[in-house]
């Protein structure tokens, strides 16, 4: 009998099934998503891939356990040779897990991996690619100052014959690039459409916890910034990693979005260079521009990225506005957040920024979102209006609210030492902030303000 053929649609942004074609997703509400894939239900998915012939032991119920005497042993986790990864994953590799990592085409993701990929002496890797031959992989891999007599590559796009390689090679960490090229013969879809993404997915993360081999996927991202496939991809991997920055800078973070085994307040950071990725241990240092002179609306903020604070520059240009309409434009910070700010400047402090173009920097590519930084905008803002600039041995860190007060904003004993690390010799924070910390205890010159007016005094009144 012939075999009969199944199909349905699935929306290509949330991975929304329907039996029909829909113009409009009822889940995502996104337009024109819905692509009919071919499902081939003879062979069951779920027994399809990782060692299928086994898949009868899936049969066997578990009994619940009393959770007390579920046998633990303390993870062993491989630790890589690269810190901020380590750290990013909550202190290395967890056994059997898998990992996801997105980010734009470019950025680096192939370039990290395989750099992981070869730092790992004496651990047995398979890099599967389906995007690059392996001469081109080669060709990278000379780029990166490292060598891995263990690394194995192979090209190849098809889980079948990609599960067979690895029953071959037994490797301790499997580096999938990228999970949108791979195809299970147990869907007949296209690769990268939603239903191979998931049955892909789904062998890989079965081979994970059956062998307890740690798999690393790498993920394309669509435009609006979202790791491509469905949701579920996200939900069944155990921890996923965005890997962001400007292509055309060389800073790169690595920060994990959801982590089953450490925190997702961590974050890594690299610079790109000419022999692949190096670690920036001190990430303040490199994101500060060294001055020679003085320059007006250039001022140092702290921000706090995951548990590590940040000394950032933020950089400002104001200047009359020679059309109707001023322009307001900002790089690494909410633009509406920096209309808000020039709103309470104008309002509070008397500044006439209405007929002013403004244009805001945070150097380095950075995106900032923590609200500690506010205090820097405003006074980058007015320094750069009034055209005096600040002193390069002060920095600030602190919230504006409407009003115009200078807010509190948290971690802040981490922020002054940070400032104090990196030897500047003034701080403006709010003063409610200065409540619980021992001040006694920093170098560093702390000037409490509860209001914008008291630092525009110090600073700018000539
Ligand atoms: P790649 O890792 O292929 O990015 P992705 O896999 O995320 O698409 O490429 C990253 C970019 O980095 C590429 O444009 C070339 C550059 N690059 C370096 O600057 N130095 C290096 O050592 C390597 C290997 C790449
Ligand atoms: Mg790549």
């Amino acid at each position: 009998m012939a075999k009969k053929v199944k199909s349905s649609y699935f929306c290509q942004s949330c991975g929304h099934q329907s039996p029909k074609w829909l113009g409009k997703c009822p889940a995502c509400e996104q337009w024109n998503t819905f692509v009919e894939e071919i499902l081939q239900h003879d062979t069951s998915p779920a027994q399809g891939g990782w060692r299928s012939s086994s898949s009868s032991s899936q049969k066997i119920a578990t009994k619940p356990q009393v959770l007390k005497e579920v046998q633990f042993e303390e993870e062993s986790r491989l630790q890589t040779p690269d810190q901020e990864l380590n750290r990013v994953l909550g202190g290395g590799i967890v056994p059997g897990s898998m990992v996801l990592i997105g980010g734009e085409p470019g950025i680096g993701k192939s370039t990290l991996m395989l750099q992981i990929a070869l730092q790992l002496q004496g651990t047995r890797v398979l890099y599967i690619s389906g995007e690059e031959s392996a001469k081109q992989i080669k060709m990278r891999a000379d780029r990166i100052a490292h060598s891995n007599e263990d690394c194995y590559i192979l090209t190849e796009t098809a889980t079948q014959n990609i599960f067979k390689q690895i029953e071959q090679v037994e490797p301790q960490l499997v580096i999938i690039d990228s999970i949108q090229t791979l195809q299970s013969a147990y869907v007949e879809s296209a690769a990268g459409s939603i239903s191979q993404i998931r049955e892909c997915t789904a062998e890989l993360l079965r081979f994970a916890k059956e062998s307890g081999t740690p798999v690393f996927l790498i993920g394309h991202i669509t435009k609006d910034g979202a790791i491509a496939g469905p949701k579920v991809l996200e939900h069944m991997v155990d921890t996923v990693l965005t890997f962001e920055g400007d292509r055309h800078l060389v800073y790169r973070i690595l920060r994990a979005n959801k982590n089953r085994f450490g925190s997702t307040s961590e974050l890594g950071i690299y610079e790109m260079l000419g022999d692949g990725l190096r670690e920036v241990s001190n990430p303040s240092e490199v994101l500060i521009t060294q001055r020679e002179e003085d320059l007006s609306g250039i001022s140092i903020g702290t921000t706090l990225e995951g548990n590590r604070p940040l000394l950032i520059e933020v950089q400002s240009l104001v200047s009359v506005s020679n059309y109707g309409h001023p322009q307001r434009s900002s790089t690494g910070f909410d633009p509406r957040r920096l209309n808000m700010l020039l709103a309470v400047l104008e309002k509070r402090g008397g500044f006439r920024l209405g007929a002013q173009d403004v244009f805001l920097n945070i150097t380095g590519g950075i995106k900032v979102e923590d609200p500690a930084i506010d205090l820097a905008v405003c006074v980058s803002v007015v320094s750069s209006y009034e055209d005096i600039s600040l002193p390069n041995t002060a920095c600030f860190a602190g919230e504006v609210g409407l009003g115009g007060e200078v807010r509190a904003v948290q971690r802040i004993e981490n922020r002054i030492a940070e400032a104090e690390k990196l030897g500047f010799k003034e701080i403006y924070v709010s003063k409610y902030s200065l409540k619980s910390i021992p001040t006694e205890q920093f170098q560093i010159q702390i000037h409490p303000v509860s209001k914008l007016d008291e630092i525009f005094e110090r600073l700018f009144i000539r």
